[in-house]
């Protein structure tokens, strides 16, 4: 992955980036990396900080041959990837995955990540995996109301990361449980991912379309939902939903 590499200065979002190359036949692995974002989006409609030259701000393009509600997996593929490659290149910094896909250190965000999918007769045409890392990022670069929230690796270790070994390790990782992905199906990361969450067995508010539900998530279905525990001993599956509270 990243043999088709796009290096950018400044960009709106590499998502946007990435679209472009996929809607004109791009190849799976083709890669835009940007120094800059100005309009970085995060999940849900946010915004994501992306100022210049501190971050690893990528954009991945996948075909993978799976049925469009099996996408969801491939974000926790992701959270996995990003959580090795950051354990690697920064040893001893306890790195806990949120489901469904943030990467925590201390309980505050260091690493999002947005699939945007395009569909064909109910199958994948495309994915489009942005991943953000907030690597050099000083407390002053984040809006006042997101330092309770988010942290960097730079702030969270005290010492500046190598945002080129970052990335590197972060393709190898990618490259390496895609490949078992594609080989012997969800299993393996859904092993890999609940090994990392810090989502699992505690006590949780989950925020859902149909409303609020509190519960102890007990690990993964095999399409990559959330099996919650609720109070009064049933079960709820939950593939989409914000946790807080
Ligand atoms: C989130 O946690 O809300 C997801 C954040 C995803 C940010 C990355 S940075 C690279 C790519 N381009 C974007 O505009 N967003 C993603």
């Amino acid at each position: 992955f990243g043999r088709q590499l796009h290096l950018r200065e400044v960009v709106a979002s590499t998502q946007d980036e990435v679209r472009r190359l996929a809607e004109q036949g791009a190849a799976e692995g083709t890669l835009v990396i940007a120094e800059q974002q100005n309009q970085g989006r995060g999940r849900l409609g946010r915004t994501w900080v992306s100022p210049p030259g501190k971050g690893v701000w990528m954009s991945l393009l996948l075909r993978p041959p799976v049925p469009l509600p099996l996408s969801p997996q491939l974000t926790l593929l992701t959270a996995v990837a990003l959580s090795r490659a950051v354990s690697k290149v920064v040893p001893g910094l306890s790195i806990g995955i949120k489901w469904p896909n943030d990467l925590l250190v201390g309980g505050k965000k260091i690493s999002g990540i947005l699939l945007e999918s395009a569909a064909e007769d109910e199958r994948v045409k495309y994915i489009v995996v942005g991943m953000g890392i907030s690597v050099n990022l000083d407390p002053e670069d984040y809006p006042e109301e997101l330092l309770d929230k988010a942290i960097s690796l730079k702030m969270a270790s005290g010492s500046p990361v190598d945002r080129v070994q970052l990335i590197a390790d972060v393709l190898e990782e990618f490259e390496l449980l895609y490949g078992l992905y594609l080989e012997q199906g969800f299993e393996p990361i859904r092993t890999l991912w609940e090994a990392r969450s810090v989502t699992l067995g505690r006590l949780t508010v989950l925020r859902t379309a149909q409303g609020t539900i509190q519960g102890i998530p007990r690990g993964l279905d095999e399409m990559g939902g959330l099996r919650v525990e609720l109070e009064d001993g049933s079960w709820r599956t939950v593939y989409s939903a914000e946790i807080g509270g």
